[in-house]
């Protein structure tokens, strides 16, 4: 009976959650000083109140960070990666570090093949040890506090160790994921501690206190000991002896070698905004600058947000752009990612060149370059009083990630290796196709889709995107800064406007309700596949009026956060 109305409370609530995501938006959080926005409210206010007490963005990101790893640790935590955009308003500059997680050393590109069949062993790059990448975040946690931090390390853990010490209730977010993901969990005696009250088989619901006793011990050592307790000490042993035992790939190597990596940030301009975004491994920044550059001749605002020749432009440059991803990118340490092709306006030119106003195209595969080639995650989006500003994507992976907590630790190991190829042209968890350029290797850090992103406007400050969704965050990020910047949508309005998305590979235009019928209808007689689905991704955002230097802030509607601004 108990189980019953846990269930029913979860479902009701959720379907409560999701209509919430169509209603008129809320008007847009505003501020003079700072903002923290982020998709789980008590971290934004963990984040806002490092701003208050005299902290920076970045060390209102740490902060931020460490309390996502609590209240939403089945999006990011330190046991996965994060890709973190900075702008420092003293030089004027954008700089990016990549957390990426990183391969085994001992991998290679049959990882997950079996040996007699030829075929992909299904799971292994899901679910257990198996589909853990070494963890990236602390070390990129500690480059951005080590060249910009101001507060002391171990304050900006202290928040987030509390909170798993003391708990928190769970929401209806937090209790859906629980439940979507019980059946991996409960195959973890480890997490099964964690996640499941004594005895029970239904995960803890909504409304219940989760305590993580475990996770505050792991959070303190990392707080009073550095990053290189997590690296390179008795922690590492325990963790690679806990992977050996279960049959994964890491080794003591992979964790004492693993470094966070400076990176050039991807730059591009649409209607004189400045664009920064992320660089490979992430495939996000190049997708995001090649359909906003591809768009820029169209006049969208004519058509309008949610038109069907709106969308059916959407959809031409999201597959064009789509179709290059599955070809040419990977890790720029391990292959030749021909960004500066790909970005090349006489390529992009002719990519557009192949459009019909009112016919679906279909597109056989990439194009041809000048010379050559869940929702999960988490994104929070800060600026300071300073004007500092960061955008941060980290994640695990898919919910849960790896479905694994670290016996005695509390930590949930990631399963990013799923975000590599595992085969040329066999599909990965979201359906995306990728072809050797993303094969597996030593050492190699996957394709990622986060995209990250700071916008200037006149060298000044003004945007600040991203969200999780996996591939949907490249058409996530887009249509929010269109949505801002083409539609005249305040940020809040941006953030819930309901989207579709295109990847290639299938060849249909997912559609979010929202979108009237007679829309579908338009798009199906131009020769495109339709699906409207539910809601996805998560958008934060923040967005500076140029005038009067108001801070704005959108939580998307979809989740449960908060902007937080002073
Ligand atoms: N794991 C999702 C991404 O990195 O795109």
């Amino acid at each position: 009976m108990q189980t019953t109305i846990k269930l029913l409370i979860t479902f009701v609530s959720t379907a409560l959650l999701t209509s919430q995501a169509f209603t008129a938006s809320p008007k847009p959080a505003a501020a003079n000083n700072g903002m923290v926005v982020a998709s789980e409210k008590i971290a934004a206010e963990i984040g806002l109140e490092q701003l208050k007490s005299g902290g920076n963005a970045i060390d209102a990101a740490i902060a931020t960070a460490a309390a996502l790893n609590v209240t939403e640790g089945y999006s990011s935590g330190m046991g996965g990666g994060c890709f973190v955009l900075v702008y420092w308003a003293e030089t004027d500059e954008v700089y990016v570090i990549d957390g990426r997680e990183r391969a085994p050393l001992k991998a290679d590109r049959d990882l997950y093949v079996d040996k007699n069949t030829g075929e992909v062993i299904g799971g292994l790059s899901t679910t257990g040890v198996t589909a853990a990448g070494t963890p990236g975040q602390p070390a990129a946690l500690e480059k951005i506090h080590k060249r910009w931090g101001s507060s002391p390390w171990a304050e900006l853990f202290a928040p987030a160790i509390a909170l798993a010490d003391t708990g928190f209730d769970i929401s209806r977010t937090y209790a859906l994921r629980l439940l979507y993901t019980r059946e991996k969990l409960i195959q973890f005696p480890s997490s099964r501690e964690v996640f499941f009250p004594p005895g029970d088989t239904l995960p803890y619901g909504f409304g219940d206190r989760l305590i993580q006793n475990d996770l505050a011990g792991f959070l303190q050592n990392l707080s009073d000991k550095g990053v290189d307790w997590f690296y390179n000490s008795d922690f590492a042993d325990k963790l690679v002896d806990f992977v050996k035992q279960n049959n994964g790939y890491l080794q003591e190597n992979d964790m004492q070698s693993y470094e966070a990596v400076e990176r050039q940030p991807i730059h591009g301009n649409f209607r004189g905004y400045d664009i920064y975004s992320m660089p490979p491994p992430s495939s996000g920044g190049i997708h995001v600058v090649q359909i906003l550059e591809m768009l820029e001749p169209f006049n969208l605002s004519y058509w309008g947000a949610g038109s069907s020749e709106t969308i059916h432009l959407l959809a031409e440059t999201m597959k064009r752009a789509f179709a290059d991803r599955s070809f040419y990118l990977g890790d720029p340490d391990h292959v030749d990612v021909p960004i500066a092709g790909l970005l090349d306006q006489d390529y992009l030119d002719r990519q557009r060149s192949t459009m019909k106003p009112y016919q679906a195209s279909t597109i056989q595969g990439h194009g041809k370059l000048p010379g050559s080639e869940s929702s999960q995650t988490t994104h929070f989006s800060i600026i300071d009083k300073d004007g500092n500003m960061v955008a941060m994507t980290s994640t695990i992976n898919t919910s849960f990630g790896s479905a694994v907590v670290v016996p005695g630790w509390g930590l949930l190991l990631n399963n990013q290796m799923d975000d590599f190829s595992t085969q040329p042209g066999v599909p990965n968890y979201y359906g995306l196709v990728g072809s050797e350029a993303n094969a597996i290797d030593a050492g190699k850090r996957p394709l990622s889709s986060m995209s990250p992103t700071i916008v200037l406007k006149d060298g000044k400050p003004t945007g600040i995107l991203g969200s999780p969704g996996g591939p949907r965050i490249i058409t996530t990020v887009l249509q929010t800064f269109l949505n801002i910047v083409e539609f005249g949508m305040d940020v809040q309005e941006a953030v819930d406007f309901p989207r579709v998305h295109h990847q290639w590979k299938p060849d249909v235009i997912f559609i979010e309700q929202g979108i009237p019928v007679d829309v579908l209808a338009n798009l199906m007689a131009k020769g495109h596949e339709v699906y409207q689905t539910g809601t996805w991704s998560s958008a934060q955002c923040i967005w500076v009026d140029q005038d009067s230097g108001l801070i704005t802030g959108g939580t998307d509607s979809r989740s449960e956060g908060k902007a937080a601004g002073y």
